[in-house]
């Protein structure tokens, strides 16, 4: 009779004990082997966490042969189409879509929270002007419960909204802000009545000096829907590598700003978030198609560290769905910066079609994943290069305050404290420094 559960047999002891097989909604069933160590004495050895659950969650289900991403049981395709970026995040936050008084309140509650406690302008005086916006983003992040110690016990539910609420809200205004800096302009405000990527946008283009008739020409609805659509796609991702600081971070009970600066450095990294500038700067240094063989092969190369960024992803094993999505923005937004020839965007369609036709890629399912496409819309939308991951950051800051939320809301959540296979040294003696050889 068929039992939810799996046998582990200890073949060096012939020693075998029985797990319980958890299924979830959807997806792969997971082993609950907590115990094995008390019941085999074993642990197991899954660096990389290639086949490791470290939670139960209710907000994100990917597919990567399917190549199905869900946000609370709504397709990405769907909401990419028809919804918002904070409605996105509200429906992340609190697991389903708002009603319209809902959303109402919700964004009215972020632009209340948007603007930046003045102390903290001063934190960016001691950055030097060329310091990168993410070093800047890891530091102010950081500081931020320096100025809300008031509402940061965990243990209180609104504590938790109200500091979530705060995170969503401010991270554009300090994004803007170490834009701002790194160019030498003075900051702009947030304004209540601009909605949120219209605020960003503001925050990073518009100058004092600018004519009236000037205004807002970085605020055009093309503009605003192309970074709704950006931002929605990259708000969460499951348990990706800056998720689980997040998480890990968060289990240890530190507040919530620690935790988001801590995601913020995962992110940087260019097997992560980094890739979106890493994408441009491979684009830039291939320079031609001509180039692309060449590019190819090294890539392929295992003696060569060149990866082609922006292509290969852990769970898409057939293709990422917003890769899809974003391909097909790039179109809409290069035509309105009549850019639509742009030779960065035909060099990338071409690197795809070569790369899609080879066999080392078919054979390993490498393909475009969010962030070989993205960087040539912010690129379009005159972001600069060294800001498309702190892009990623206001998006994927959605992502991360969901999990803390629920996360912190489980009473059974623990601290996070994996084991290892230990390769060192067997137990030796101290050896005076005269008698080392
Ligand atoms: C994101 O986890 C998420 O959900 C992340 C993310 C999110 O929304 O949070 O989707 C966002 O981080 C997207 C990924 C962005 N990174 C890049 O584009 C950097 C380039 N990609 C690779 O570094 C790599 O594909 C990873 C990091 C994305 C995935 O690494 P894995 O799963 O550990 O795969 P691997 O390194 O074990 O690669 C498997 C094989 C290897 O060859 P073999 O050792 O088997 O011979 O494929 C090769 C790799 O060498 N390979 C590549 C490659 N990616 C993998 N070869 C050339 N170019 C690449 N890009």
């Amino acid at each position: 009779m068929k039992k939810d559960t799996v046998s582990i047999i200890d073949n060096s002891t012939g020693r075998e004990e029985e797990f319980p097989l958890l299924k979830g909604t959807l997806g792969t069933p997971t082993a609950e082997i907590g115990t094995l160590n008390k019941k085999l004495g074993i642990f197991t050895f899954d660096p990389g966490f290639m086949a490791t659950a470290s939670c139960k969650s209710a907000i994100t289900y990917i597919d990567g042969d399917q190549g199905v991403l869900l946000y609370r049981g709504y397709p990405i395709d769907q909401l990419a189409k028809n919804s918002s970026f904070l409605e996105v995040a509200y429906l992340l936050m609190n697991g389903d879509l708002p009603t319209e008084t809902e959303l109402y309140a919700f964004v009215k509650e972020i632009n209340q929270h948007s603007m930046l406690h003045e102390a903290l302008r001063g934190f960016f005086d001691g950055f030097h002007y060329d310091a990168h916006p993410m070093a800047m983003m890891v530091g102010v992040v950081g500081s931020l419960s320096a100025f809300y110690h008031s509402e940061l016990d965990m243990n209180d539910p609104e504590h938790r909204r109200i500091s979530a609420m705060r995170m969503l809200a401010k991270i554009p205004t300090i994004a803007a802000a170490s834009y701002r800096h790194s160019v030498g302009w003075p900051f702009v405000y947030p304004r209540l009545d601009l909605e949120y990527c219209e605020n960003f946008m503001n925050m990073m283009f518009s100058l004092p000096a600018q004519k009236f008739i000037d205004e807002g020409h970085y605020i055009d609805p093309v503009t605003v829907k192309a970074l709704n659509l950006l931002f929605i796609l990259h708000a969460d991702h499951e348990q990706n590598a800056s998720t689980s600081t997040v998480r890990l971070a968060s289990s240890t009970g530190a507040n919530p700003y620690a935790c988001i600066s801590a995601g913020i450095g995962a992110l940087w990294g260019p097997a992560h978030g980094g890739a979106n500038e890493a994408v441009l700067s491979m684009l830039a240094e291939i320079g031609s198609a001509d180039k692309i063989p060449e590019y190819i092969a090294k890539a392929k190369d295992k003696n060569d560290p060149f990866r082609l960024m922006g292509f290969g992803h852990r769970v898409y094993k057939n293709f990422d769905p917003r890769a899809t999505i974003i391909r097909e923005t790039c179109h809409e937004v290069l035509e309105k910066a009549s850019m639509d020839n742009d030779p960065l965007f035909e060099l990338a369609l071409a690197l795809e079609e070569y790369a899609l036709k080879d066999e080392y890629f078919i054979e390993k399912k490498l393909y475009p994943n969010v962030d070989f496409y993205s960087g040539i819309i912010y690129k379009a939308l005159n972001i600069p290069v060294d800001m498309f991951t702190v892009m990623f950051v206001i998006a994927r800051t959605a992502g991360w305050v969901s999990h803390w939320l629920e996360m912190m809301a489980e009473p059974s959540h623990r601290i996070g404290r994996p084991r290892q296979l230990y390769t060192g040294q067997p137990r030796r003696d101290y050896m005076d420094i005269d008698k080392r050889k």
